[in-house]
Parts: structure tokens; C-alpha cells; sequence
């Protein structure tokens, strides 16, 4: 299908407001995200894209505590620190919001009343550790220890880190606060829980009619209906979060992995008042015939394919996720990203050293979508200078300086074209919808693999064609070869748009691509064409190569 009137509810998880952005989480969920809105966009669809920060949780209170300030204050920092690097990176959300602001409070709050109204929620007392000195009760990452399993020290609640395994904090021996250092003690505490058990049956049959699903999402989620689903509690005892709307819940507050997905309606929200329609969201969330789209993680597949559908269940009058596009993790020069040992590579430091759409290239290019990708910097380097520079820009370069010679910078006049400039408009007219196609499967990698090859194409065209040398003989031959290349361009600077946003406008500015050719829809990119004898504009160089003196610099900061 070339265009369409598809309407396309698109989320990119709500990142922790505890830390900066790094290239996993880039990769994992919001260059894919984001190439895929622009692409749908382009092919006329309906597209609403909303981001936001997730700003409950242990890991926010644990980093306050640890620098001596409050929770309020670190996600003020990190969510204007992530909102402003989505922004440089021209990530592109219709609204970016916050999980702690009054409306998402107030509609998770009702989202947890609704459940309850329906009873879908219960009760239960539990026994949990308290520390007597801190006076409450501590989330299972308060709790260190060692670990039953290993014996190493230092394990906490809720994981041991030295073996990975997954642990209840009652397992770990001579179990310690992680704030004053005292042994806990057992206590009965009440919690409430959602009924997950009672979905098995619903979200098993729903599953199973999305067999065009990630391999990923389908076998982490029949691991999970094998072992059966159990109720989970969602609720926890600490003063950060947002607070249970029940009479008798005093101290209590929504566990955030039932208020962060809420996130995704809440934000919708805003964007609709923000707008001055404040019922536009409904359009989206409430239509049966909008795709909801969540672009995440694989850490987070249980939660949207499993826990998150069997909350709108329970809720009814939201659609369900139609597609869960989950991506697997992006390693480091051989290694996994470690935030602790700064075995991480900042987007904003990344940012203060190199253009965006280079990065963007290399991670849409290298996507861990099958299996986990690694980063490096030589690679990098490789695929900037190798790809952008060396085929994509010198295409760009060589023609537009030849013409800029010898036609005085403006198209010339197309002849009567060939075999060869038959061939590769239809090279262009066969990347546009292989590219499409793969983009409408969530293949970014194949993609943009089909983009390089066109640019490939058209230096090969432009090789064999060899307008310099049909300049001392046939000038009409060498200006129509040099036409052909230029309308490639054209189509390449359109089908550029969703993967390289920054440069593909620059190179329509360079060929004077007019608005009204400018604004074809995908389906006729291959289409677009620029007259004979229209001015070009200001030659520039769109892709600079780095030198490996930059990248030794960038690879000294790792792990330091
Ligand atoms: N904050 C979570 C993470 O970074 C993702 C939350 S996604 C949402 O892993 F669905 F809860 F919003
Ligand atoms: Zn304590």
C-alpha cells in the first residue's frame, strides 16, 4: 500500500527520569520509534507519537537519598535533561510528558478505582521487612544481603548482581538496610493486588491472533502463560509515587509499573488539552480502528505484551496494543552497558562532539532487532565515513560539483535517457516501496540497508555513465546523465526524511527541491522530479569524515 488514512497510536517506553539517555536505550526503542512515525507520516497516515518520563520508582528515590535530595528534584533534572536530548536528536514526540504531574495522577488513580469497581483488585496481608530505626517498610531494593545462591555479598532484594539470579528478599542471609545499615525485622503489612490470573485464558487467545508478532515478544510471553499467571501486587510501601485512592491506605502508593504505562493515556491527554481539544485523545485511544504501537525493550516485554493488555482488559473502552515491536539490547564494545561502571556511551556526550544523524545512521543501521548488536567506535567511524561520506555524500558531491562547473549551477535539460537511466529511476522506484515495506514490518536494519543501496546504485550509474567524458563529445548526453542523477538525488533526499531528518532537508536545500515535489507522499518519491534549468542551491558538504584521533578520544571514556 503506497499511502493510506491509517490511524497509528505510537509509544516509545517512558524512560526512568533516574539517569541521561545512552545509546541503549536509543537504539532499543526511540530511533525506531521515531523513523517509523516519520515514515507513516510521510505515507499519509494519522500518527500521534507520545513520549514521556517515567519519574516513580526505587532507582529515583535511591538516587535522591544517595545524593542527598529529593526525588522531585532529580526528576526535574533528568526529565529536562531527556527532553532536551530528544530534541538534539530530532526524536520528534507529538507530546513528551511526566508521570508526576496532578493529571497522570489523577488518571491512574481512577484507572486503579475502575479496576477495583470491577474486582479486579484484592486485598492481601503480607509479611515485609521493616526497619525500626528508618521507621518503614523497605522496597526490596533497600535490602542487601547475601545472596543464597553465590554467596557473594551485596545482593540486593529483589536480584543478586554477581549471578544474576532473581531473588525475594526474605531468601538473602543477614539481610541489612541499605540506608542506616540495620537488620530488618518481619512484619504484617496489607497490599493490594491485581487479579493477572483471572486474564490467562483472555490474553492467551489474544496472543495467539498476532502470529505476525516478534519471535522475542511471543516466546518471552508462552514462558510466562506456561508457568501460569499469578495476581501481582501493585501497590508498595514509600512515600514517593502516587498514592493509593482508597480510605484505609495511608502510606501506600501505586507500584510504578502500574502507573507508568498509564503514562501512555495520560500523556495523550495532555497533548489533546494542550491543543485546545481536550477530547482528541479519544480519537485515538477509544477508536478500534487506530494501531496502538509500543515501541520498547526486551527488559520490558512482560509488562506491555502481558500485564499492560490485561489492564485494558480489566478496563475496558481502551484499545488493546496491536503491534509490540521489542527490541534486544545494544552491547558496548563487546560488552554489556553497565551505568554503575560508566560502560556507557552518553547521547549527550555523544552529541557534543558529532552531528545527530550520524549516530542515527549507526543505530538504525546496526539495530539490535533479532539478536543484540554492539556499538563500537571504529565501526562507528566505519559506517560515518565509509557509507554517509564515501557513497551517500560523494554521489551528492561529485554531481553537484560538476554541474555547478559546467552547466552554472543549474539543472540540465534532460535528453533522450537510455537503457542505463531507465534502470536506475526504476532502482529508485524499487527502494521506495522495498523501504516502505520493511518500515511497515518494524525492519529499520533492512531498511535503511535498501537506502545505501540506492546511493550505491546511483554512483555506480554515474560511474559507468561517465559524464566527464561525454562532456567532450556530446554535451547533451553528459547533461542528461547529469539530469538522471539529479532527480535520484531528489528521491534520495525524500526517502532520507525518516532516518537522517537533519541532512535530508539540507540536501533539498542544496538541489532546490520545490515545496509541491517536496510534499509528494511516499508512494511517489521516485516520482519527484526538478525542472530543466532550475537554479541549484549552495553546494555544502553533508557528511564530514572522522579522523581517528576523535574516536581514540572517545573510546579513552569508556569505563572511566
Ligand atoms: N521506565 C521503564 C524503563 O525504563 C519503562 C516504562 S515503559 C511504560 O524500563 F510503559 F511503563 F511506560
Ligand atoms: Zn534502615
Amino acid at each position: 500500500m503506497d499511502t493510506t488514512n491509517e490511524k497509528i497510536l505510537v509509544t516509545a517506553a517512558l524512560p526512568y527520569a533516574n539517569g541521561p539517555l545512552h545509546l541503549g536505550h536509543l537504539a532499543g526503542a526511540y530511533i525506531p520509534a521515531d523513523v517509523y512515525v516519520r515514515y507513516q507520516r510521510l505515507k499519509g497516515a494519522d500518527v500521534l507519537f507520545i513520549g514521556g518520563s517515567d519519574e516513580h520508582g526505587v532507582p529515583i528515590t535511591i538516587r535522591a537519598d544517595r545524593e542527598k535530595t529529593t526525588p522531585q528534584a532529580v526528576v526535574d533534572r533528568y526529565h529536562a535533561a531527556m527532553s532536551r536530548t530528544f530534541e538534539r536528536l530530532g526524536v520528534k514526540f507529538d507530546n513528551y510528558s511526566r508521570t508526576s504531574l496532578p493529571l497522570h495522577h489523577k488518571i491512574s488513580q481512577d484507572f486503579f478505582l475502575r479496576l477495583d469497581e470491577k474486582g479486579f483488585i484484592r486485598e492481601e496481608e503480607v509479611r515485609q521487612y521493616y526497619c525500626a530505626p528508618c521507621r518503614r517498610f523497605l522496597p526490596d531494593r533497600y535490602i542487601e544481603g547475601e545472596c543464597p545462591h553465590c554467596h557473594s555479598l551485596g545482593a540486593r532484594g529483589d536480584q543478586c548482581e554477581a549471578c544474576g539470579r532473581w531473588l525475594e528478599p526474605e531468601q538473602l542471609l543477614g539481610p541489612k538496610c541499605k540506608v542506616c545499615g540495620a537488620a530488618p525485622e518481619l512484619r504484617n503489612t496489607r497490599h493490594w493486588y491485581f487479579k493477572l490470573s483471572a486474564f490467562q485464558k483472555r490474553l492467551e487467545d489474544w496472543q495467539a491472533s498476532k502470529p505476525e508478532w516478534k519471535n522475542n515478544v511471543r516466546e518471552f510471553s508462552s514462558g510466562w502463560f506456561k508457568e501460569g499467571l499469578t495476581d501481582r501486587p501493585i501497590t508498595r510501601d514509600i512515600d514517593w509515587g502516587i498514592p493509593v485512592p482508597l480510605p484505609d491506605a495511608e502510606g501506600k502508593v501505586l507500584y510504578v509499573w502500574f502507573d507508568a504505562p498509564i503514562g501512555y493515556v495520560s500523556s495523550s491527554v495532555e497533548w489533546a488539552r494542550k491543543r485546545g481539544t481536550p477530547d482528541a485523545w479519544r480519537d485515538y485511544w477509544c477508536d478500534e480502528a487506530t494501531k496502538l504501537v509500543h515501541f520498547i525493550g526486551k527488559d520490558n516485554i512482560v509488562f506491555h505484551a502481558i500485564v499492560w493488555p490485561a489492564m485494558l482488559m480489566a478496563h475496558e473502552g481502551f484499545i488493546l496494543p496491536s503491534e509490540i515491536p521489542a527490541n534486544e539490547f545494544l552491547n558496548i564494545e563487546g560488552q554489556k552497558i553497565s551505568t554503575s561502571r560508566n560502560w556507557a556511551v552518553w547521547a549527550d556526550d555523544y552529541l557534543d562532539v558529532f552531528p545527530p544523524d550520524p549516530l542515527r545512521y549507526y543505530l538504525e543501521a546496526n539495530a539490535p532487532e533479532n539478536k543484540d548488536a554492539d556499538f563500537t567506535w571504529k565501526d562507528f567511524q566505519a559506517k560515518n565515513n565509509g557509507d554517509l561520506a564515501d557513497v551517500l555524500g560523494n554521489l551528492i558531491n561529485r554531481c553537484l560539483s560538476f554541474v555547478e562547473k559546467n552547466f552554472e549551477n543549474k539543472v540540465p535539460p534532460a535528453g533522450e535517457p537510455t537503457g542505463a537511466e531507465a534502470a536506475v529511476l526504476d532502482a529508485a522506484r524499487r527502494a521506495v516501496a522495498s523501504i516502505g515495506g520493511a518500515l511497515d514490518a518494524f525492519q529499520v536494519r533492512r531498511a535503511v540497508a535498501e537506502l545505501m543501496d540506492l546511493a550505491r546504485a546511483g554512483n555506480k550509474y554515474f560511474n559507468d555513465a561517465a559524464p566527464w567524458s561525454a562532456m567532450k563529445v556530446d554535451r547533451a548526453r553528459a547533461a542528461t546523465i547529469l539530469n538522471t542523477t539529479i532527480q535520484l538525488q531528489a528521491a534520495l533526499s525524500l526517502l532520507m526524511e525518516p532516518f537522517l531528518p537533519h541532512s535530508a532537508p539540507r540536501l533539498r536545500a542544496m538541489l532546490g527541491v520545490p515545496a509541491e515535489q517536496a510534499a509528494r507522499p511516499w508512494g511517489e518519491i521516485a516520482e519527484v522530479r526538478l525542472p530543466d534549468g532550475r537554479p541549484l542551491g549552495k553546494r555544502e558538504i553533508l557528511f564530514g569524515k572522522i579522523e581517528d584521533a576523535v574516536i581514540e578520544e572517545q573510546i579513552a571514556k569508556l569505563g572511566k
